[in-house]
């Protein structure tokens, strides 16, 4: 019998830490790529390690060589507020690094004759509202609204969205023999995500983590958004659990390429007053950086995942409340007193 194994990129990103510990506990063969080494406690779950960029084709073949892949979790990018400054670079990891895992998956389908089911991340950076007033108007967003992003990162996402239908569905689709199919590509548009075990870096989303864990830590944050700036959030066990679920569905229920999902949306001022009561000696204050605000301005105060609902039964498992009470506060005071 075949040793199937998936990969993931990216693999000691936010997603990956806990994407990898729910596969290894499912028993999965895990091969990974990433810029830096693997932490030890997820390195040990994994079969083999990759440390190497996402756009070293040499790389990419030796993993071809060398394994069966049947499953790709596409993680790797760098996200919104880094991509403004190393706009070149973005494009470089976000949509040429793409390519490649896109390459690769159709070539490993093509040698194995299994099609290769590639997950990848898009985001609600993939969505730019013109102002403020057309968002707090525009309500829960569909997914073919305001794809207009204003962002290098928010640009990259969508346009790989296209990339992978394209793979899918239209590949080559001149040539004598055509032979589309081989990469079944399925896509999410994830919220800002939170995570318990670690913290984002680079992200305009980052607020929201980054307001939980200086409390945690007793270190004093001053956000970089407004109050009342709102835009929808997820607990990082549904973002794992959402990607698991895409992942297994039959690929005749799927109408869409991309998914919007969602959780819950709070004011940044209620992830506050949480946090505020949660950590009685948090010291959180607001300090507007307005570019930045002008990004999460740019994005949905909600979204519609209807069609995640209908087709793959999505549903989280943590509303805001429970979020905080029962994942994030309890995890996280665990975590900084160990
Ligand atoms: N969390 C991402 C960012 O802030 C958006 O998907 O860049």
């Amino acid at each position: 019998m075949r040793a199937w194994s998936v990969l993931v990129t990216g693999a000691n990103g936010e997603i990956g830490h806990g994407l990898i510990t729910r596969l290894a506990q499912a028993g999965r063969s895990i091969v990974t790529i990433d810029i830096v080494p693997l932490e030890p406690a997820l390195s040990r779950l994994v079969r083999r390690e990759f440390v190497g960029s996402i756009t070293d084709v040499r790389l990419l073949e030796r993993i071809l060589a060398e394994f069966e892949i049947d499953l790709v979790f596409h993680l790797a990018a760098l996200l919104s507020t880094r991509s403004e400054f190393t706009p070149v670079t973005a494009h470089e990891v976000n949509v040429e690094g793409t390519l490649c895992l896109l390459e690769f998956a159709h070539h490993e389908g093509e040698s194995h004759g299994r099609p290769v089911v590639f997950l990848y991340p898009s985001s609600i950076a993939a969505y730019g509202l013109p102002d403020l007033e057309t968002k707090m108007r525009a309500k829960r967003v569909r997914e073919d609204e305001w794809n207009t992003p204003t962002t290098m990162y928010g640009c990259n996402k969508l346009y790989c969205e296209h990339l992978g239908r394209y793979y899918a569905r239209h590949y080559k689709q001149l040539a004598a023999d055509t032979t589309a199919g081989r990469v079944d590509f399925r896509c999410v548009r994830f919220p800002g995500l939170i995570s318990a075990l670690t913290t984002p870096s680079g992200g305009t989303s980052d607020y929201a983590p980054e307001m939980i864990h200086a409390a945690a830590k007793g270190e004093p944050y001053a956000c970089f958004v407004r109050p009342d700036t709102r835009i929808p959030f997820m607990a990082m066990p549904d973002a794992i659990d959402a990607l698991q679920l895409l992942a297994s569905v039959p690929r005749e229920r799927l109408t869409r390429t991309a998914y919007n999902l969602t959780a819950f949306s709070p004011a940044a001022s209620d992830i506050g007053d949480t946090v505020g009561r949660a950590f009685p000696h948090a010291t959180i204050t607001f300090e507007v950086d307005q570019k930045r605000q002008r990004i999460v301005d740019s994005w949905p105060a909600e979204v519609d995942d209807t069609a995640a609902r209908r087709d793959w039964g999505f549903a989280p498992r943590y509303d805001f409340s429970r979020a905080f009470d029962e994942y994030l506060i309890p995890t996280i005071r665990e975590r900084y007193l160990a």
